[in-house]
């Protein structure tokens, strides 16, 4: 059997015809042949350098699995940055998107489409245990970034000048969503930023409690920050966060972009009863895995004020709510609880996490993370020499810190693919230490 038909087999879909899998390998242009080298001088002399050199040409995916260019096959464990909830190519989300735009593919908002409103009611429906409060609305934005430009502005129409976010903080790239993250590298070229943004110790609740007032307009924290090397927040944080915000009436804004949407093993990491249990906030932003794999990001107001702080003609988007992003939103939904993707997450992360402490290997410090958003941290900081190793023997991870393997692979991941990296992963960080020291 062929790794695509097996591949095809774990997920029990109908393996693409060998005219899918050209039609798959060719542009709209044609222009199909081409070594990786090759396509990676063209891409350099095509693409702005913000992100160096790719490290693979990929063409394919379906599953769990991508192949390059030069048909090597991967397991990807990263899903785009935790956003291919559904692994590649899943059927469901396929036809959604193929049917939504063979329907109606974009309309301004000066219009609503239905599948724009089942998508905010059905977010709303998840967005807590039971629902979101009454009175709570969602707004669609394109990106992770953009939902939380929204929830910024959401937090200037307070009237209040201050806002709180932590050390270590991600949020995004434009200059509002910059301005709350916290890595000077991120910030300095790109200054001066929206002011008013102070940074807190992470997970420092006497700092957090020192810096709240009535002057505080919103405190903005991630359940787990993902791009600071998957640290979950303690337990105990944001109940108390929740607390102070609502004693100063300040708004909490939990940035869910990576950590929404399944990922965690619930639909929102803070439901998780060690991390937030039955906190909830005021505003809510998600991405990344929202749409399997299309691009859609969204802001939940949960009731009021949040809800309805953004007024008519405050804010808007071209592409906010379009009807295909909002049709694979709804299909990855679909599948997520048809599959019971939420528990088998939190089941796979748990085995995953085991397994790999496990092994006992001496570069491996610890494993930590929520679900299937996982950090194997290293005793040595050579993450990058790791995720060059596991890249060379199949594998795609990413080195999001010197000492830290980030793993976000698709919630569709199986049990005998985390068997195969657990397999191969001593020979991997064998491999990193023999190159990084010459012995081994
Ligand atoms: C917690 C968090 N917020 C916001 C963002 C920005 O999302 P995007 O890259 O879609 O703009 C990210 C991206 O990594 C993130 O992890």
């Amino acid at each position: 059997m062929s790794e695509q038909h097996a591949a095809a087999a774990t997920f029990g879909v109908v393996a693409p015809s060998p005219e899918r899998a050209l039609v798959g390998d060719l542009s709209p242009l044609g222009a199909v042949a081409g070594t990786a080298q090759e396509w990676t001088a063209r891409y350099s002399h095509a693409l702005m350098g913000t992100f160096g050199i790719p490290q693979r040409i990929l063409v394919r995916g379906h599953g769990a699995y991508v192949w390059d260019v030069d048909g090597k096959r991967y397991l990807d464990l990263l899903a785009g940055i935790a956003v291919n909830a559904l692994g590649h190519a899943h059927p469901t989300l396929v036809s959604a998107v193929a049917a939504q735009l063979g329907t109606l593919g974009h309309i301004s908002n000066f219009f609503a489409s239905p599948t724009q409103i089942a998508l905010a009611e059905r977010l709303l429906g998840l967005a807590a245990p039971g629902g979101a409060p009454a009175g709570s609305r969602v707004f669609f934005t394109n990106s992770g970034t953009e939902a939380n430009e929204a929830a910024f502005k959401m937090a200037r129409r307070t009237g209040r000048p201050r806002i709180l976010a932590l050390e270590g903080s991600f949020h995004g790239r434009t200059m509002g969503a910059l301005a709350l993250t916290h890595k000077p590298a991120y910030r300095a070229p790109f200054e001066p930023l929206p002011g008013g943004v102070e940074f807190l110790p992470f997970g420092d609740l006497e700092a957090l409690s020192a810096a709240m007032g009535d002057d505080v307009a919103a405190v903005f924290v991630e359940p787990v920050q993902g791009e600071a090397g998957v640290r979950p927040l303690p337990p105990g944080y944001l109940a108390a966060a929740r607390a102070l915000t609502r004693q100063h009436g300040a708004l909490l804004v939990v940035d869910e972009v990576q950590t929404g949407m399944g990922r965690t093993g619930a639909w929102l990491a803070h439901h998780h009863p060690h991390i937030g249990g039955a906190v909830v906030p005021d505003v809510v932003t998600l991405a990344k895995g929202l749409g399997g794999g299309f691009p859609i990001g969204a802001v939940i107001g949960y009731g009021e004020p949040a809800a309805t702080l953004l007024g008519a003609g405050q804010h808007g988007s071209t592409f906010g709510g379009n009807p295909v992003a909002c049709a694979a939103a709804l299909a990855t939904i679909h599948v997520i609880e048809r599959d019971g993707l939420l528990a088998h997450a939190w089941a796979l992360g748990d085995r995953l996490k085991r397994d790999v402490t496990d092994l006992g290997h001496p570069l491996v410090a610890g494993v930590r993370g929520e679900g299937l958003l996982v950090a194997i941290v290293l005793d040595e900081p050579i993450a990058p020499a790791v995720a060059a190793a596991a890249l060379a023997a199949g594998y795609i991870v990413n080195a999001v810190a010197p000492d830290a393997i980030r793993l976000a692979p698709p919630l569709v991941l199986t049990a005998a693919q985390v068997a195969d990296l657990v397999t191969d992963l001593p020979a991997i960080l064998d491999e990193a230490q023999h190159a990084r020291t010459g012995v081994g």
